[in-house]
């Protein structure tokens, strides 16, 4: 099923997500409703706070929605961070036609449940890095655009606004 995405300022983006504390068969839809949601609109990660439910729970897939061949459930995340800060372009389903540079780490140690409950350890660099760090940003009520400086997101602000009115 695909869910609605809550979209930015709505005040639950920016809340911190609890843990899974247990992999139920609620959870288990959830996260395929996340996938189905996030292929249907052309996304490469989706966290579970973005469609209103506060957990810790990332779906990913950098193959894109043609593809779907690296789907990815990440459950309960931890990421370990490392390299140099580079720049990259992000947008975010949570804050429609928009996108900015944002400097990340450039790799990523990612520890984390899967569907099973097995633990699963793997290293992300590039777009991949990028999009874990983008997602569990998420976890923490954190969204990219938190991370401009206070100019850009200024003018993004400003435009939101006129927008309303
Ligand atoms: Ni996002």
């Amino acid at each position: 099923m695909i869910l609605p995405v809550l979209q930015y300022p709505d005040p639950r983006l920016t809340l911190k997500a609890q843990a899974v504390s247990e992999i139920t068969p609620k959870i288990r839809t959830l996260a395929a409703d996340m996938a189905e949601t996030m292929y249907a609109r052309d996304g490469v990660g989706l966290a579970a706070p973005q469609v209103g439910e506060s957990l810790r729970l990332v779906v990913m897939d950098m193959t894109g929605p043609d593809e779907r061949s690296d789907l990815r459930v990440l459950i309960n995340p931890l990421i370990v961070l490392s390299g140099e800060e580079v720049e990259a372009e992000e947008g975010c389903l949570s804050v429609c036609d928009y996108s900015a540079k944002v400097a990340r780490r450039e790799f990523a140690r990612v520890e984390a449940l899967d569907l099973d409950g097995h633990h699963q350890v793997f290293d992300a660099q590039g777009r991949m890095a990028v999009c874990v760090q983008h997602e569990c940003d998420h976890l923490d009520g954190v969204l990219f655009i938190d991370r401009l400086s206070r100019l850009k997101r200024g003018m993004l602000d400003r435009r939101l606004q006129k927008k309303k009115i």
